[in-house]
Formats: structure tokens, sequence, C-alpha cells
């Protein structure tokens, strides 16, 4: 990884400072006075934050921190969906905007904070009539539109699981999904659309359900006309569901610590995380971060253009601004399709104000010209963000002067799934600078450490790690708890994040990426093992391992080093095969960019694939400490 890393920029300084009309009309006018203010009394700081909510009943205690394992809001009661829902619908914010939603097909749907409260509250009837109770898991595999926010807001209505599934992802890993939740419904979509093309959900639900013995009923939103067909017995429509149910829904009455919601992220070895984010410092941790990072405000029109699939699509698509009450636009809306300007053009006919999306997208944008940008009035944008992998000096400098117009600051937000809430970053009247994500946000204590734990010095490459518990933090893997006690004991006392980071003198945080396992394409996390697990899962394959070759445009691509079963002959058909094999298995955004076959790998004496040695390799960059490997 350390090829990646600038000099250069660590001493360089540049910075850009926003208006400060930005500082003197932002929620948080003076990042520092803040960070003092929680150093001073941390829990009283998120106990004053968490107090700004709607609680059915009080805590005991902020937090109960018995190493690794953290309580927030201890006896605390509380749904989430009453502070994303009636706390605003029983005040002004009744009629105001929630969600303004547009297809592909150019549809446009609009709801209020009632219209969704109503819908939500239906279809919250609607799963407890299939027998779903408090704590059952429910797995949704939808497309872009708003049922599949109802869908989550119903689950959470009632104390059910939510485990969303990106839609992009093939049979076996839904199928792994539905079976490691044990999830006793599915809710699909017949189809949902991606730059013109039909992606057949549904199908693909009865693949992965073949062998999935929990689950009990298939709940299916019908987009097409004429309706496809329902089989009785097992499915269900969507609209059916919610006919004939009482109009609301109580709210189920649920601990701060019950679970939330499980979503799984890849894993360095073996099979994808289920990561576990429970309901109370979940709630809190997303809506203190929207409210003050993104300065959301009454008016703005605020667009998170990550897919719900994902935990950008959770914290900051959903859960955050309803909590805060905001307008939310959100759609099924890619970057280059129908062409270049589909970004822009949505900007400027929404008019939105507060505009989040990744780096990948923006140099994608930077390599079609400004000449799409330009042709859209983009003046109604206010703030401009930034997630899910690092947002390079180039791209920062494209983002700030193309998009923003040299005006709006750019809140490059670092964070994880396991995080649940934005944890590094500048706040919109500090200073950025190019490169760096900037410092922990009040509540959040940063470092960057060597492999003991040593805080590095500035400017030198180390470890990322956080000192202290937060709300939002995940408190647990599935079914898996060792792993979980794995990300706070790889340095005792801390939480290790997996990524390469430097600190500046001045304090900002540079993240140069994973230091594990995981490959990042396009904003897409992929896990090493899962796809070399796919490769090897195919007749003619022995051995699989797999690298992130660095790309300009996506971040990276995936290249796979394939040791055929005796008797193969390597051939451009084996390549092709393989790919295809991969993506039938996990879904097109894990297929490999590049195949090649060889006799052996790098080992270390335990067997383990030394991954760094053929990533150097390919590189031609020198591969390190090369003592553990066997051969
Ligand atoms: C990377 C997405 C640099 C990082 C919210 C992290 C980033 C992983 C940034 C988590 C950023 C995310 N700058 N790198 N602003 N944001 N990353 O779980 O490597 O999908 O560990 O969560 O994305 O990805 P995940």
């Amino acid at each position: 990884m350390a090829e990646q890393f600038d000099v250069k920029l660590v001493e360089e300084a540049k910075y850009y400072t926003p208006l400060p009309e930005y500082r003197e009309k932002a929620w948080v006018k003076d990042y520092d006075e803040e960070y003092s203010e929680f150093l001073k009394d941390p829990e009283a700081f998120w106990g004053k934050i968490a107090k700004e909510l709607d609680w059915f009943g009080p805590w005991d205690k902020v937090l109960d921190w018995k190493y690794p394992y953290a309580k927030w809001f201890v006896n605390g009661k509380l749904n989430i969906t009453y502070n994303c829902l009636d706390r605003h619908v029983f005040n002004h914010r009744r009629n105001k905007v929630a969600i303004i939603w547009r297809g592909e097909n150019g549809e446009e749907r609009i709801f209020t904070y009632q219209m969704l409260y109503r819908q939500v509250n239906r279809f919250a009837n609607g799963l407890k009539r299939l027998g779903i109770v408090k704590g059952d898991r429910v797995c949704i595999y939808m497309p872009m539109i708003p049922e599949q926010l109802i869908a989550m807001l119903a689950c959470a209505r009632i104390g059910a699981v939510h485990s969303v599934v990106f839609g992009g992802f093939g049979v076996t890993a839904l199928n792994y999904r539905i079976n490691d939740t044990e999830s006793k419904v599915v809710i699909t979509a017949d189809i949902g659309f991606r730059r013109g093309k039909t992606i057949p959900l549904k199908t693909l639900v009865e693949e992965a359900i073949i062998n999935a013995p929990s689950v009990e009923r298939v709940v299916v939103l019908r987009r097409k006309e004429p309706k496809v067909e329902i089989h009785s017995g097992i499915e269900i429509d969507f609209y059916d569901l919610m006919e004939g149910v009482e109009p609301v829904c109580k709210p189920e009455v649920m601990d701060a610590e019950d679970p939330l919601f499980i979503l799984y992220t890849s894993g360095s070895t073996g099979a994808p995380k289920g990561v576990i984010h429970t309901c109370g410092g979940y709630m809190v941790g997303t809506y203190y971060t929207s409210k003050v990072i993104f300065d959301l405000k009454e008016e703005d029109v605020y667009w998170c253009t990550a897919d719900v699939g994902w935990v950008t699509g959770h914290s900051y698509l959903l859960y955050g601004p309803l909590a805060v009450g905001a307008t939310i636009f959100f759609g099924e809306a890619v970057p280059d399709y129908p062409d270049a300007g589909n970004f822009w053009r949505l900007i400027q006919d929404m008019g939105i104000t507060i505009f989040y999306t990744a780096p990948t997208a923006i140099r994608m944008f930077m390599k079609v010209g400004e000449q799409w940008p330009d042709k859209y009035d983009l003046s109604s944008l206010r703030i401009l963000g930034s997630v899910g992998e690092p947002l390079n000096p180039e791209a920062f400098e494209w983002y700030y002067r193309v998009i923003g117009k040299d005006r709006c600051p750019i809140v490059d937000t670092w964070w994880q799934t396991e995080t649940g809430m934005q944890m590094i970053t500048t706040f919109v009247g500090e200073k950025m600078r190019p490169g760096f994500a900037g410092k922990g946000i009040p509540g959040v204590i940063p470092d960057v450490v060597d492999k003991h734990g040593k805080p590095v010095k500035t400017g030198t490459l180390g470890f990322l790690i956080i000192k202290n518990p937060w709300p939002a933090m995940f408190r647990t893997i599935y079914k898996n708890d060792e792993r979980y006690r794995k990300y706070w004991e790889t340095i005792p006392n801390v939480y290790t994040v997996g990524d390469l980071a430097v600190k500046g003198k001045d304090g900002y945080i540079m993240i140069l990426g994973r230091a594990d396992d995981i490959i990042i394409v396009a904003g897409h996390n992929i896990g090493t093992a899962e796809v070399e697990s796919a490769l090897v899962s195919h007749q003619s394959v022995a051995e699989a391992a797999v690298i992130g070759k660095p790309d300009a445009l996506k971040g990276n691509l995936i290249k796979a080093f394939v040791i055929l079963k005796l008797g193969e002959k390597p051939s451009d058909k084996h390549k092709l095969d393989l790919k295809y094999h991969v993506r039938m298995t996990l879904g097109p955004i894990a297929q490999p960019d590049d195949i090649e076959f060889v006799d052996k790998l790098p080992k270390t004496r335990s067997g383990k694939i030394m991954r760094r040695v053929l990533k150097a390799k390919e590189l031609g960059i020198d591969p390190g400490d090369i003592s553990t490997l066997e051969d």
C-alpha cells in the first residue's frame, strides 16, 4: 500500500476555507468548542444529544463500557420509527415532503411525512399478519424504490430485524444471507431497473430460497404491467398485504440495545460478516451526524446517491435524515444513464441543496468532462459530501470547482458498516484539506498507530484506530462474536479499523485504503475471500488468490490468480468461464477483471496466501517483509 503514500501531499498543507456564512449559520459553529465539550464529559455530551429525540422510557446510564462490549442508553426505551415518523407527523412537519422519488423511466412519486407514516403503519400491520414478531429476521431484496424504505421502516416499527441485501447481488450471496439470518420472510419486487436493463429480482429470489428452509413467505411488489403471476401459498402481493389492516400500528417498545438490523459486509477470511446494529445508539449517532455534518436544515433537499443495500443507504439515505425531519430525494439513478448528465440534471430539476456521493462517481465524471455538469444549473447546491473510498486531491479539486463552483464545502466522511455513523471529517465551517478526510468528529477519538498500538509520528504511515466506544458502533457479528472481539483485540483496548492512514501536523487524517483483504471496486466492498471461494467452487479450479489492482477510475480492479486442477489446461475459454461463474455466484460487481493462471501461490508457513506479495509483484514494487513466506 505504501506506493500510494504521497509524502509531498502531507508536507504541502494546502487548505480551502469555506465562506464565513457557513460557520455563522451552522448547527455547530465551532468544531473545537464542540469537541472540548465532548472530551470534558463524553456521557453528558451524548446524553444531551439523545434528549433531542423522543424516548418511551429514560435510560439509567448513557454508557456501560465493559471492554470490548458497550451498552448505550442502558434500559432506555424507544422506537426509531417513532422518531423518523410520528415525531414529525404530530407537529409542524405533518405535510412536509419526506421523500421525493424518481424512477429510471422518469416516474415521480412524493410522500409527505404523513403519507409515509400511513404506508409504514399499514405495511407493519401486514407483516404482523404474516406472523412476524419482534426479533424475527426479514430479508429485503428490492430495487431503489419507496417500498424498499417502507419495508425497512415497517420492520423497525414492529421490532423485526431487517437484513437488506443489495439488489446487485446474485443468487448465492442472497441465499447465504437468507440462511445466515434465518429470515422468515423475503420482501422483493418483480423487477428492478438499471441502465435500461431489467433485473429479474423475483426470479432470483425463487432460486435463492430453494435451499432456505426458514423462508415462510415472499412478499412481491409488482411493478410490471400486466402484473406477474403470484404463486399462491408462498407469495403475496405487497399491496394486498396492506389491504384490510388497521391503519395504525403502535410502535413496538424497543430496548435501546435490541437489534435494529443486520447488514453483511465483506470479511478478510471466510464468510461475509453480519454486522449487528442496535436501536438506541444507532439512532442517536446517525441523527447527530446527519444533523451537524450535513448541517441539515428544514429547507434542504438532500440527496444521498448510495444504494439502500449498503450502510450509507441505511444511515444517511433513510434513518439519519428522517430522524432529523429532512426532505430526501432518491431514485433509481446511476451517474451515466441515460447519459453522463443524469446526476446534474436531477440536481437542477429537484433543487438539491446537499449532495452526498462516492469518489468513484466523481472520477467517472472527471473523465467524461466538464461539459456535462456545465449544461445544468447547479446553483441550488449548498454542501457536497463524499464517502466510500479516499477522495484523492485531484477529485476533491474537481468536485469543489466544477460542481461546488468554489463555494460549497465538501465533507469527506470516513466511516464503515461497523461504525454505523460518520467518524472522521471536517465540519462545514472548518477549513478543508484535499486528500485528508479531517479529524475525529466530536464523540470520536481516532489515532494512527503502529502494530503495537504506539502512535506513529505525523507524516508516517500507520494503522487507523478508534480509542473510545461511540453510540452507533456495531455490537457484534451475528453468530460470530469472536470476529467482533478481534476488531478490539488486534491492538488491545482500541478498535482497529483495518485501514492505513497518515496524520498531518495539523491533526488531519489522510486515509489510504484497506490494510487487509477487502478490495473497494467502484465504491463496493468486495471480500477477497468471497471471490476466491466462488472461484474455487468451479470444478476446474484448485486454488485461487485475489488482489485489488489500483485503477484510476474504479479505485481498484479485481485480479485473480488461479491454479487449475491437474489435467486442466489454461485457456481463454477458462478465463471467460470463470468470470461468468463468479458473476453468477456473487453478482456482476465481484467479477474479476483479469485472471492469470499460475502454478503456485505465495503462502506463509501456516498456509495463508500472502496477497501482499502477489500485489507487490503485480505492481513491480518491494513486497517488504517476506520472512514468513514459505517458499
Ligand atoms: C473506506 C462505507 C477513505 C475505508 C461507509 C473503510 C473511506 C471502508 C472513506 C468502509 C473516506 C469509507 N475516505 N476511505 N471518506 N469512507 N472508506 O463498510 O477503507 O462499505 O474502511 O462503509 O471504506 O466501507 P463500508
